[in-house]
């Protein structure tokens, strides 16, 4: 078994500060890391739960995939990180189990992690990213 926990479950919102303050006020919940990710057009707030996170997207520009994502389909669930020892590993063995890999290798991640990316198509219908710590 490759996955060795469920690293986050990412959720595309219009606005993380009011996010952030619904999640405070339901759950609890505390910021455990916040950053721009810039390459990626995307701020990110991590909440964390037990060994897994709870990632709150927003977009910070027009052009950012999260920002296309809100204006096609609204705020929601955006994708599943899993995590792994090995990056590369696993996404050579997705792609060849017949996934579709957006990234064709692993590149670095918000808190120093290196991920890939792998198409929602051929991963039934889930947006799927790995995550090595
Ligand atoms: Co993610």
């Amino acid at each position: 078994m490759l996955l060795t926990e469920i690293d986050h479950v990412a959720i595309a919102v219009n606005d993380l500060d009011a996010a952030v303050d619904f999640y405070n006020r339901a759950y609890g919940a505390e910021v455990a890391h916040r950053e721009v990710v810039e390459r990626d057009g995307v701020e990110e707030a991590l909440l964390k739960v037990a060994d897994s996170y709870i990632q709150l997207t927003s977009a910070t520009n027009e052009d950012s995939p999260i920002a296309k994502f809100l204006e096609r389909k609204g705020e929601g669930l955006h994708h599943v990180g899993y995590r792994v020892d090995d990056c590369a590993g696993a996404l050579k063995a997705m792609v060849e189990a017949g996934a579709t890999p957006i990234d064709k290798e692993p590149r670095p991640g918000s808190r120093g992690t290196t991920v890939a990316f792998v198409h929602p198509k051929g991963a039934f219908g889930t947006l799927i990213e790995l995550v090595q710590e």
